[in-house]
């Protein structure tokens, strides 16, 4: 199939490459086309030289990029928290604390109800562009809570993340180090088989670094990969414990010493996940983007998406709040939000169109990517492809 008459093509991909093996710097083609085969892109260059194909759409001079890639999201949870978003607007702080209301829910919902909130959060996901998303567990907090969890994390992603260590449940309380030999020892056996990522909150409030570095260093003998909660309501430990273990990704980093920059400009493969739709959420400070970026660290941005610290599942109101409150270039947004994100996961064959990538693409009502900051707010995705199949 080919899609042509395209006013500006996000490649994330050099022009010239016969087949690109990931993600490279943000690039745009302008007056363009791109062919997808077998679920593949195929080909990308202008308008002008684009090779013959079955099928045609015309773009009509709209943008086209790669679909988003959020790689931080927990969706697998019962009921809802408003109450507490309202009392927050109304001058209460945000405290991780809100974690148990939902863990009470979720252990009390049926399969059922949690496959269907699940359903219900992806196909919003999609509808708004987003091809790649990461989910966690972490509202069960018992071995076949979190069991559970995960295995209905997967039947809709692969980007599976165990979050035994998210808070320690009511009935661990005054006992956190009985709860990490729960979290390393059963609950990681039951939950292993159905993840690929293991992550933990280290936070003032949930868990240390010490306890963070046991459970990472537990999910990897089992064969998960580290990701880690950290710096997010307060300076700490976490990034330096993220980049020790050689973690995909220290997401948050609202609140980093120079050395935290330092350690993951250096680290070589630990990604900076921002979650500013949890600042907007929780009406906290936001991440200092221009200074990672200044420091050369890899910044990809994510929703967070969850029922407490910022229930969004919009990569668009993600992309405007980097752009408007963390003063990142559009290019630098939006290059997060696909490359960035794909970086976060490890994965190679998402976050850009370059040849050979899977053929999983936005196209947008507007004539270049920067209208998805231009016009916060606005509903621009006018199709959404995944594996070269229309998709919503
Ligand atoms: O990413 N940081 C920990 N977990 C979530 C918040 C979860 C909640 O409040 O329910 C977060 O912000
Ligand atoms: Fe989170």
């Amino acid at each position: 199939m080919l899609i042509t008459n395209i006013g500006e093509l996000v490649t994330n991909a050099p022009l010239d490459a016969v087949s690109v093996a990931s993600p490279g710097p943000f690039a745009a083609i302008a007056d363009a086309a791109i062919v997808l085969d077998g679920g593949l892109v195929a080909w990308t260059g202008p308008a002008s030289a684009a090779p013959g194909a079955d099928q045609v759409v015309d773009a009509g001079g709209r943008t086209v990029l790669p679909g988003f890639v959020d790689s931080h999201a927990h969706l697998v949870f019962a009921g809802e928290r408003g109450a507490e978003f309202a009392a927050r607007m109304a001058g209460l702080p945000y405290s991780a604390g809100g974690i148990a209301s939902t863990v009470a829910a979720t252990r009390a919902a049926s399969d059922e109800q949690l496959r269907a909130n699940l359903a219900r959060l992806a196909s919003e996901m999609l509808a708004q562009g987003t091809t790649t998303f990461e989910c966690k567990s972490g509202y069960g907090l018992t071995v076949p809570d979190e069991e559970r969890s995960l295995a209905l994390a997967a039947e809709v992603t692969p980007e599976v993340t165990y979050l035994g260590a998210h808070v320690v449940p009511p009935e661990f309380a005054g006992d956190a180090a009985g709860y990490v030999d729960l979290v390393c020892g059963d609950m990681l056996a039951a939950c292993a088989p159905h993840a690929r990522w293991v992550d933990v909150f280290c936070e003032r409030g949930a868990f240390s670094a010490d306890e963070a570095r046991a459970v990472l260093a537990a999910g990897e003998a089992a064969g998960l990969q580290p990701r880690i909660h950290a710096n997010q309501l307060g300076p700490g430990p976490g990034v330096q414990v993220a980049v020790e273990a050689g973690a995909a990704s220290a997401d948050h980093c609202t609140f980093l010493s120079d050395s935290d920059v330092d350690a993951l400009a250096a680290s070589g493969g630990t990604v900076a996940t921002l979650l500013p739709g949890v600042e907007f959420s929780t009406r906290s400070p936001y991440p200092d983007a221009r200074r990672l970026l200044a420091a050369g660290v890899t910044v990809a941005i994510a929703t967070d998406c969850n029922p407490g610290s910022c229930f969004t599942s919009s990569m668009p109101l993600c992309i405007a709040l980097a752009v408007r409150e963390m003063r990142m270039t559009t290019a630098e947004a939006v290059w997060a939000a696909t490359a960035g994100g794909a970086h976060a996961l490890r994965r190679t064959d998402v976050g850009h169109l370059g040849v050979g990538a899977r053929a999983d693409l936005i196209m947008l009502d507007a004539p270049s990517h920067a209208y998805l900051a231009y016009r916060p707010g606005v509903p621009l995705i006018a199709g959404v492809w995944r594996s070269g199949e229309r998709a919503a």
